[in-house]
């Protein structure tokens, strides 16, 4: 087993990019298990499976060979041979990732593959479980959290300054139904792990973020 760093929160509470800048200083992988989750649901997408047809789901979801690899310091998914980065990160895919999540066979899966991996290697992993289920005796675990509003407009400039035509009141709502999904949903439902240090980033830029959970996994 390799050390890891669990980072666990809502969409949109700079997860990804924090726990990339962290696992680069310390030279850890970094692991994005939402990618995983988003692979499988673009999967499902294109099977023509609804998000509500959980029988379908549970049956379908062995065909989907997930695997990770790191190319040039980035993660790289690939879903049945294909690398599928480009294709994952659109609301559709995050919406049905978020509804098809909530399936026992998806994750029992996608936990096992990520148990896999951090027992190779030194990892930061992100994701809604990782301190309460995947890793639960990671070194250090962190629940990142930042208000719906704050996440809300940090979406909504990453959309603009993509020439994204986008309304702010649509994306917190749609930011809220999922975490709400997310909190909610019966099986390693998104909440802080008794042992996970709070970390709400409203009001703090990236960079201390990243120095304040580095500080914590070197105390
Ligand atoms: O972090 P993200 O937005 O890329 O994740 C997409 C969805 O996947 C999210 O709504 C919930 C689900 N997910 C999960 O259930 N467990 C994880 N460890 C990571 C993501």
């Amino acid at each position: 087993m390799g050390k890891a760093i669990a980072i666990d929160g809502p969409a949109g509470a700079g997860k990804s990019t924090i726990a990339k800048m962290v696992a680069k200083e310390l030279g850890f992988i970094y692991v994005d298990t939402g990618a995983m989750y988003r692979a499988m649901a673009l999967f499902m997408i294109k099977k023509g499976i609804k998000a509500e047809e959980s029988d379908k789901i549970s049956k379908t979801c062995v065909e989907a060979d997930i695997t990770i690899k790191h190319e040039n310091g980035e993660q790289v998914v690939y879903l049945n041979g294909e690398n599928v980065n480009g294709l994952i990160r659109t609301e559709e895919v995050g919406n049905m990732a978020s509804a098809s999540s909530v399936n026992a066979d998806v994750r029992k899966k996608l936990v096992e593959l990520q148990q896999k991996l951090a027992s190779e290697t030194d990892v930061v992993m992100d994701g809604r479980d990782i301190g309460t289920v995947v890793l639960p005796n990671a070194e250090l675990k962190v629940y990142l959290t930042a208000s719906s509003k704050v996440r809300a407009d940090r979406r909504y400039k990453e959309l603009t300054a993509k020439g994204v035509d986008c309304d702010i009141d649509t994306i917190e709502k749609d930011i809220i139904d999922r975490d709400y999904r997310d909190m909610h949903r019966e099986i390693s439902p998104l909440k802080q792990a008794d042992d996970a240090v709070l970390v709400d980033s409203s009001d703090m830029s990236i960079n201390e973020v990243a120095e304040k959970i580095i500080q914590l996994f070197r105390k």
